[in-house]
């Protein structure tokens, strides 16, 4: 890791159980350091030029520069985790580009916890619970966790119900549980008893990110509904989301800006800014090794 001082004065800045100062959020420097050192040295669904390595997982193309294990390996159980939701068999049946006036990291730190979901999704807080999850073990190179549905709330839609139908390979508690999965450092995997909605990070500059959404549906439940329950929800939910990470930005680029404790409850997103830290301290990979694959 090149001795760069963007990042290094930004660690020198860092406090412990804080989020990240300003800076991290606003520097072109460090957001060019960023991409060659965080999202070129990864398997991201972009090819960003320059790729030496392309692989095709989870239903979609993925590149990196660096010479690193198969995505397979280098997303540790990631893919076991997904393996309910099928997702090569899956049908995109609606995809949204928008350019969010936010740093890319304000982007997934918003999809690392729900403490916001309370005021910020009225509607989605209507549907699923918004405390009490569980983050995942990961393995690999990927952060996430589990909500689950309230009561009322068959799937998640603007007003709860949804179709007698799930995905045939899922778990029994995933029936009821919505599973937040952030494949780092670009792709989100949201996945749904009855659909999977993904995003896909595309970081622009150090205070705007293109944000794919694309909505996936099994061929089997396309052809018993429309998916517009699924689309209106997280269009809706979309919008809030990229509103509140424009506001923080604007929050973050102030030079008053001092940066907050982190909750309790914010546990992935704590683990995710650890990462980001090491790495600009060059203290240690922004990685976790892919475990030994136990015996089948
Ligand atoms: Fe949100």
């Amino acid at each position: 890791m090149t001795a760069d001082p963007a990042p290094r004065a930004v660690a020198a800045s860092l406090l412990p159980g804080r989020a990240l100062p300003g800076a991290a959020y606003t520097g072109a420097d460090l957001f060019a350091w960023e991409m060659e050192m965080l999202w070129n040295r990864a398997w991201t669904p972009l090819d960003r030029g320059g790729a030496r390595h392309r692989a095709h997982w989870l239903g979609r193309a993925w590149s990196t520069t660096a010479d690193l294990p198969a995505p397979a390996t280098w997303f540790g159980n990631l893919g076991e985790l997904l393996s309910g939701y099928d997702l090569p068999a899956l049908t995109p049946v609606e995809t949204r580009c928008d350019e969010v006036a936010a740093n890319w990291k304000l982007i997934m730190e918003n999809y690392l916890e729900c403490y916001h979901c309370a005021t910020t999704h009225p509607e989605l807080s209507q549907v699923q619970r918004t405390r009490g999850g569980e983050d995942f073990v990961a393995t690999g190179n990927w952060l996430g966790g589990v909500l689950e549905l309230r009561n009322t709330a068959r799937t998640m839609s603007l007003d709860g119900s949804g179709p007698d139908w799930s995905f045939p390979g899922l778990a029994e508690d995933a029936v009821r549980q919505v599973r937040y999965h952030a494949a780092l450092p670009g792709l989100f995997v949201t996945a749904m008893p009855d659909y999977v909605v993904v995003h896909r990070l595309e970081p622009l500059t150090a205070a705007a990110t293109r944000v794919v959404c694309t909505w996936l549906f099994h061929p089997d439940l396309l052809a018993a509904c429309d998916p517009g329950y699924a689309v209106d929800f997280w269009g809706t939910t979309n919008a809030q989301d990229y509103a509140a990470c424009e506001s923080v930005q604007r929050g973050v680029s102030n030079r008053r800006y001092v940066p907050g404790p982190l909750g309790t409850e914010e546990s992935a997103l704590q683990r995710f800014l650890e990462e980001i830290g090491a790495a600009y301290a060059g203290t240690a990979v922004a990685r976790r090794p892919a475990p030994a694959r136990a015996a089948a």
